[in-house]
């Protein structure tokens, strides 16, 4: 019997049925982006290209992609890419997948009025693509930008390289503010922003997340303490003394942390104002404090 010849239209349809019956979210979108991903092919290009047939040399791989994502291997560590605000990011599972909340963050930074370059402390790095992005966009800015994970430094200073920004982000490994108290142990680091989307999810929170994450997003970028906060506690208390005058402080937060951390800024008295920004689904995501 002739073996039967496979073209794209056919994986797509199979593959995507395929996910479906084992609830992969967005069966028919992941299914496009692994098979352009081994194709070498854009989602519009395998559109284009509908008719052409697979032979083994790109069936097997492909085999294996599946087996993957229905493992629930997210599909940006399948792809080791994550395309951010027009930008392409290599990501792997040393590193958070960067989500749309964040763009919310970079754009709240990049809106406020400044009159001169802006020096920027970016805690919690990642794959790098706030500092990345901020520095892209701002090439006069002087970014320093840290993680406690050494890993994830790894990555996100090949996004920098990627990004021909190397020269303009310092990166630095350590918790939180020590890699910058250690170089300059008398105080005079003195940041107009300090950014941060930090780990937030409760640790009681674990059963309740998708497997994606839960099971392939690293632990540390992702929970802080029983109540999710033990993070942006010592942020809010740490930054004024790193910040300054009229410095900022933002951060990203989690979709019920709101009253909290405003109550939180409210009562440290460094802090002269708190403001909350919505994201596009009208949530209270990001929290911006001014130190006077
Ligand atoms: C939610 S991820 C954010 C990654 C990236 N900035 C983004 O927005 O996609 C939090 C990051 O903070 C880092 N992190 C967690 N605890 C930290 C700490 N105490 N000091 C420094 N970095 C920390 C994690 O390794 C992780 O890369």
């Amino acid at each position: 019997m002739p073996k039967k010849i496979w073209r794209v239209v056919d994986l797509l349809d199979w593959t995507s049925q395929y996910f479906e019956q084992n609830a992969i979210p967005n069966p028919r979108l992941d299914a496009e982006v692994l098979l352009g991903h081994l194709l070498g092919k854009s989602r519009l290009q395998l559109y284009l290209d509908f008719e052409m047939p697979v032979f083994s040399e790109h069936l097997t791989p492909f085999r294996e992609l599946i087996k993957k994502r229905i493992a629930r291997t997210p599909v940006s560590y399948l792809t080791n890419r994550k395309e951010f605000m027009s930008l392409e990011f290599y990501v792997d599972e040393r590193v958070l997948i960067p989500r749309p909340e964040t763009e919310q963050l970079i754009e709240t930074i990049l809106t406020t009025q400044t009159d001169k370059p802006q020096r920027l402390l970016e805690l919690g790095t990642g794959s790098g693509v706030i500092a990345t992005i901020l520095a892209v966009h701002q090439p006069e800015w002087d970014i320093t930008a840290t993680d406690l994970s050494e890993d994830a430094l790894a990555v996100a200073q090949k996004n920098a390289e990627t990004h021909a920004c190397t020269t303009q982000i310092e990166f630095l490994s350590g918790d939180l503010f020590e890699p910058i108290k250690a170089i300059n142990p008398n105080g005079e680091a003195q940041f107009d922003w300090i950014v941060c989307n930090p780990p937030y999810v409760k640790k009681t929170e674990w059963d309740s997340l998708s497997p994606d994450v839960r099971d392939y997003e690293p632990e540390i970028a992702l929970f802080a303490g029983d109540d999710g906060l033990a993070v942006i506690r010592r942020l809010i208390a740490e930054a004024p003394e790193y910040l300054a005058p009229n410095g900022n402080l933002i951060l990203e937060i989690g979709e019920t942390q709101s009253d909290t951390v405003r109550t939180l800024i409210n009562t440290e008295p460094a802090y002269c104002s708190c403001e909350l920004v919505k994201d596009y689904a009208e949530k209270e995501r990001i929290v911006l404090a001014r130190v006077s």
